[in-house]
């Protein structure tokens, strides 16, 4: 038994900032950052309710579904609107919803932790019918604006999902991991700003997401060259790429969105999703692999039958 994905909605903030703005701002260039991690322009400044509320509604619209029909929300984030309540009880109240609600942080791989307990929570006897499942983070507002290492990296943008029961099986494998020794490579203490160990966190990424997508390929009894579509977390698109070469999937496969919308942490992979949806490759049957890392370490990778 599993879950199948009905609806999908995005949010991102209208302000942008291009390379150019930020090279006025701070010793950098256009050409060094698009070299480097592929983006040319990031989204600021909305809050992570805001984003998950945007991005929800317009999943619930296209899956049909009234609030009154979710069975649970989770929301992952690692930017919380305050520090109690989680900021899934903002969003419960604004959309109406009557389902028990948490948040969920692993950092940058928490959409794909959170797909993980989704899946998991609607197979059990009992389980939700129906679920949203929202990966949202607005990191401008712990961002280091005159820190080049970080502030040419990171944005605010969310992504939901709406899932339905079915009683086909379509989660196949997973595997989610923590190597806590690298705890203090990205980190905010509260009330600080992010700080991150860049290089460190490049060479720990590709490692451990490329063991992680081949295991969990591997319980899944499938080959790389069995993926239809890689939604990889939107760090760096030459993490991307050296993952792709280390797993020998085809970087054709995965679907991108990091040119325009920087790192926005648990948005990533929803709103990659939304791309892939929207370009039709995300069809019935197909061999989807979501993999995402960060602060934590964290990571988490699975392969879902569509
Ligand atoms: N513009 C120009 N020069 C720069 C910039 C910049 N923005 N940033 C660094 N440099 C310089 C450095 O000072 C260094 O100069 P030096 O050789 O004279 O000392 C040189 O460029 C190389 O610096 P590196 O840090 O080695 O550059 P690198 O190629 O590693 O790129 C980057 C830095 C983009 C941060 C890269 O390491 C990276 O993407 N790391 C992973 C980050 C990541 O994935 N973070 C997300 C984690 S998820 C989460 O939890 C939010």
């Amino acid at each position: 038994m599993g879950a199948r994905m009905i609806g999908i909605g995005t949010a991102l903030p209208e302000k942008v900032i291009t390379n150019h703005d930020l090279a006025e701002m701070m010793d950098t260039s256009d050409e060094w950052i698009r070299e480097r991690t592929g983006i040319r322009e990031r989204r600021i400044g909305l809050p992570t309710s805001t984003l998950g509320i945007q991005s929800a509604t317009a999943a619930l619209e296209m899956a049909g579904v009234d609030p009154s029909e979710i069975d649970l929300l989770i929301l992952s984030t690692a930017t919380p609107d305050q520090r109690v309540p989680g900021t899934s009880a903002v969003i419960h109240a604004e959309l109406g919803l009557r389902c028990g609600a948490f948040d969920l942080n692993a950092a940058c791989a928490g959409f794909t932790y959170g797909w993980v307990v989704t899946q998991s929570m609607m197979d059990a006897p009992g389980g939700p019918r129906r679920a949203l499942l929202i990966g949202a983070d607005s990191l401008s507002p712990v961002t280091n604006w005159e820190d080049r290492g970080t502030a040419i990296l990171f944005s605010d943008g969310g992504g939901a999902v709406v899932l339905e029961h079915t009683n086909e099986q379509t989660m196949l494998s997973w595997d989610l991991g923590t190597d806590s020794r690298h705890r203090r490579l990205i980190m905010a203490d509260h009330g600080a700003k992010l700080s991150m160990e860049g290089r460190e966190v490049f060479k720990a990424a590709v490692l451990s997401v490329s063991d992680s997508v081949l295991t969990t390929l591997e319980r899944a009894g499938l080959e790389p060259d069995d993926v239809d579509v890689l939604l990889p977390h939107q760090a760096n698109i030459r993490i991307i790429e050296a993952i792709c070469k280390r797993t020998g999937i085809a970087f054709e496969r995965s679907c991108n969105v990091i040119e325009y919308t920087g790192n926005n942490s648990s948005g990533t992979i929803p709103l990659a999703m939304a791309k892939a949806h929207s370009e039709g490759r995300l069809r019935p049957g197909a061999v989807v692999v979501m993999t995402g890392f960060g602060a934590g370490m964290t990571w988490a990778t699975t392969v879902t039958r569509w």
